[in-house]
């Protein structure tokens, strides 16, 4: 570390799994290196049978109280994760936590660059493999690489991570206040994807990350705990992450779905009240029109800050609602001429998919455009 640190509370947060082979060579190594007594290190196992966690009391009590250790079932890194920074933060009073593999992949030397960055004004450093000058041990088989690299593409296009390099890494510092705003205790990934899910939210939260490249040195002890199920769980979580990202095209595609069956609906209805079809398919659009109107500004866009004023907005809606209006109908019209024998209701439906489109389209770009974000 070159710069001052003396009065941050950093915990290192450190999941253990059945790191016996480890755990010494790795506390000694940290606490001689951050000899700060602000500095506190927190080992989070999980009944490792190899008994990690009497280690890990004999290292407390004879060489460093500034180690503690906390103890649970096992239910997946992710889970040890939130309860090993709930507890630094809410317990041990942390102001920053860096958390970091047990197995040596993750360089204990490096933790201070990462914080380094923290008091340099970021919210998260990640240590990261995929920047320019990180780099992967040679040893991890083609396999491994494939996934990793995989995983983070899907987590940067899918889970919408764009500007990181490497999402999955679970080398960081992180504030503790971006981590409360995050709120992690109700982060649900268990397993790996904890990292991209950990990450997604603090960046919704603002926080401004940077990336020091690392190299990632594969485990010389022990053995890894990745599994099959971790990576079907890493591809679930990160559709999830994407689609929460996306209520508000959900809210509108299920507007559009209401607006259908009103359209239809009211059709029907119509043509068995008598009404010609050539006047019951304009009301009958007419009446999704209004409906999509009402569900689309109080429900999908009414929280978006919109440009423009209301009775603006109201006139071009309008506007786009009689362009829609003429395009559907004259599908109607048209294809009425054209197969006089089909079923009205069918043609209506085939009227509504340029109309819908078109509808989008226009109000998406133009009414109901949002305005830049400051900043
Ligand atoms: N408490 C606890 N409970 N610790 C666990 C558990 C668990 O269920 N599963 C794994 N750990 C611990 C391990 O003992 C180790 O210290 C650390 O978490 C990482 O586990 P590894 O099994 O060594 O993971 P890896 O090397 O395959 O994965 C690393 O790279 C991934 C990206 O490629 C980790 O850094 C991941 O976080 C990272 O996503
Ligand atoms: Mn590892």
């Amino acid at each position: 570390m070159n710069q001052d640190i003396s009065g941050v509370r950093i915990c290192f947060v450190i999941p253990t799994y059945n790191e016996a082979l480890n755990i010494n060579p790795l506390l000694r190594q940290l606490t001689e290196l951050y000899r700060d007594p602000d500095v506190a290190f927190l080992i989070v196992d999980d009944e490792s049978p190899d008994c990690t966690a009497s280690l890990v009391r004999d290292f407390i009590s004879k060489v460093d109280s500034r180690v503690h250790l906390l103890q649970g079932k096992r239910r997946g890194l992710g889970d040890a994760y939130v309860r090993g920074m709930t507890h630094a933060i809410d317990t041990l009073g942390a102001d920053v936590i860096v958390q970091m593999d047990a197995d040596f992949s993750h360089d204990p030397a490096v933790a201070g660059k990462l914080l380094d960055h923290i008091v340099g004004g970021a919210d998260v450093a990640i240590g990261s493999r995929y920047v320019a000058g990180g780099s992967l041990d040679k040893r991890w088989h083609a396999r491994r690489r494939l996934l990793s690299r995989w995983g983070n593409r899907l987590a940067r296009w899918i889970g919408g991570l764009k500007g990181v390099s490497d999402c999955t890494a679970g080398f960081k510092a992180i504030r503790a206040d971006k981590l409360r705003e995050a709120k992690i205790e109700s982060v649900r990934a268990r397993g790996y994807v904890f990292q991209v899910e950990l990450l997604h939210r603090l960046i919704r939260c603002g926080a401004r990350v940077v990336e020091e490249p690392i190299h990632f040195r594969d485990r010389e002890r022990g053995e890894t705990k990745l599994g099959m199920l971790n990576m079907l769980e890493f591809f679930f979580n990160i559709l999830w992450l994407r689609l929460r990202n996306h209520i508000t095209f959900i809210k509108f595609s299920l507007t559009g779905v209401c607006g259908v069956f009103v359209n239809l609906g009211s059709f029907s209805l119509l043509l068995e009240f008598g009404l010609h079809k050539f006047i019951a398919s304009p009301t009958a659009i007419l009446a999704s029109i209004v409906s999509n109107f009402l569900m689309n500004n109080y429900w999908t866009f009414g929280d978006r800050v919109m440009v423009g004023r209301k009775s603006v907005r109201g006139f071009k809606f309008i506007v786009v609602s009689l362009i829609a209006l003429l395009v559907s109908y004259t599908v109607f019209v048209v294809l009425s001429m054209l197969f006089p024998k089909a079923l009205p209701v069918l043609l209506q439906a085939a009227g509504i998919v340029p109309g819908a489109l078109l509808n989008y389209y226009l109000n998406s770009r133009w009414t109901f455009r949002e305005a830049p974000r400051e900043g």
